[in-house]
């Protein structure tokens, strides 16, 4: 489908995603420390393959399935960090010996972190798959940068002199860290202070970061917050603001009751969400598509439309208006002029003529058809016995559908004259008791 990430990319992606992150906490450190690990050679080796295939990936395969040439775009700026990427800075490391180069040079592997930017891809990805609540996503991306910087901070202090050689490599990250959180977050205990000018500098400079970065956490942290059951808040307000109103007019208690009740319905079944506005905004092929599948439920349900032809299906699905009743409303009254039909896609119904129930009508069954196809005033009374989930049809739309499609016509006409039939027995019996 074209618009779609390629799996490839998502793979690939996703992998270089991995290493990145390992990089971003293994290479400071490793500068810090001055740490080698057994397969420091083959390990740059291997990354820096990885690497270059990257820029292979990004110049070749598009990030989406598209006519687009991917390497246009990457050509313009990304492509140059990524050649730096590439390098195998711990392979000079081996044969230079002079100390000053050497220091350059380790600090040169940091370019590898260049690579960082791609998160963004397989975060993007991760957000589109809707598999976690936003907000939670979010504040879990928060707190990756957050650890990130302050993993940078608490590397750099050390780098400044703040390395105690009677402690273990991982006490003296464990103070720094500490450290780094400390004046971060504006807590500033002092316990842990700088004792040279460069460590003033370093701190004066992460004590400026930190206000900024503190203010942007907090703040983004409270709306994100505010926002983890955004669909439950929403709701909760729009309740709360129906409820100040009922209660201002002075509504009798049974109706504010019964609005309640639709209300708590409605959450229960679709999380407050109505369903025509969300299809509102969509294009009409993406809204086919979600509406199809919205009623999937109602066209498998309803035996006409069993064996009707797609488009047939396609013109109804987007014209099925979803309705709401509560127990006990009424739906159809009789003798009044209709102009709609109804599909039940979950609920109860009773047929009343005359002041009597003569039927019961329930999930994937259909009325109203009879005013629309006789153009007569509604035959009998429909009231919902539950809550029920219908769908409406309109006249208009219905003529226009029968006009094109006589065998949905043709099915509906002979439930109709049962029915028409059925009534006409029911008066006749009505009438002979008089
Ligand atoms: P309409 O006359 O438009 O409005 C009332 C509806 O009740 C009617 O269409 C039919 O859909 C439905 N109805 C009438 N009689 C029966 C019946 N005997 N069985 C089921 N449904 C009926």
């Amino acid at each position: 489908m074209p618009g779609t990430k390629s799996n490839i990319r998502i793979f690939w992606d996703f992998l270089v995603f991995i290493i990145t992150i390992y990089l971003a906490i293994v290479i400071p450190l490793q500068i810090v420390f001055n740490i080698r690990s057994d397969y420091y050679v083959i390990n740059s080796i291997i990354i820096s393959v990885i690497f270059l295939v990257d820029i292979f990936v990004n110049f070749f395969v598009p990030e989406y399935k598209s006519n687009e040439k991917p390497y246009k775009k990457y050509l313009r700026f990304w492509f140059w960090l990524d050649i730096l990427t590439v390098i195998p800075f711990e392979l000079f490391e081996i044969v230079i010996k002079e100390i000053s180069i050497l220091r350059i040079i380790r600090v040169l592997r940091l370019a590898r972190l260049f690579k960082l930017y791609k998160i963004k891809y397989s975060i993007s990805f991760i957000k589109s798959k809707n598999i976690f609540n936003p907000a939670i996503l979010r504040m879990i991306i928060l707190g990756f940068w957050m650890f990130l910087i302050l993993h940078f901070i608490s590397c750099g202090w050390i780098v400044v002199g703040k390395y105690d050689s009677n402690l273990t490599n991982s006490e003296n990250y464990l103070r720094a860290f500490y450290w780094a959180l400390t004046t971060v977050s504006t807590i500033g205990y002092g316990d842990i202070t700088p004792s040279n000018n460069v460590q003033i500098i370093f701190t004066i400079c992460v004590q400026l970061v930190g206000v900024g970065m503190y203010g942007f956490i907090i703040g983004n942290i409270s709306s994100l917050l505010a926002n983890v059951d955004i669909a439950r808040r929403q709701f909760q307000e729009k309740l709360d603001k129906i409820n100040i109103f009922l209660k201002y007019r002075n509504i009798p208690y049974r109706l504010q009751e019964k609005i309640n009740e639709y209300y708590s319905y409605l959450w229960q079944t679709r999380k407050g969400y109505d369903e025509i506005s969300v299809l509102e905004d969509l294009p009409l092929p993406i809204k086919i598509e979600l509406s199809t599948f919205l009623h999937k439920e109602i066209i498998e349900k309803v035996p006409i439309f069993k064996g009707a032809n797609q488009s047939i299906i396609r013109r109804i699905i987007l014209n099925l208006i979803p309705v709401v009743f509560t127990p006990g409303d009424y739906i159809v009254v009789e003798g009044e002029i209709g102009n709609e039909m109804f599909f039940i896609s979950k609920g109860e119904v009773e047929v009343i003529v005359k002041g009597q129930r003569i039927t019961t009508l329930r999930d994937g069954q259909f009325f109203g058809e009879i005013a629309l196809l006789l153009s007569v005033p509604r035959t009998a009374s429909v009231r919902a016995i539950t809550f029920c989930d219908m769908y409406m049809l309109d006249r208009e739309t219905f003529n226009n559908i029968i006009k094109q499609f006589p065998s949905f016509e043709k099915s509906i006409q002979i439930l109709a004259e049962e029915r028409s039939k059925e009534l006409d027995k029911i008066h006749k019996s009505m009438w002979d008791k008089g």
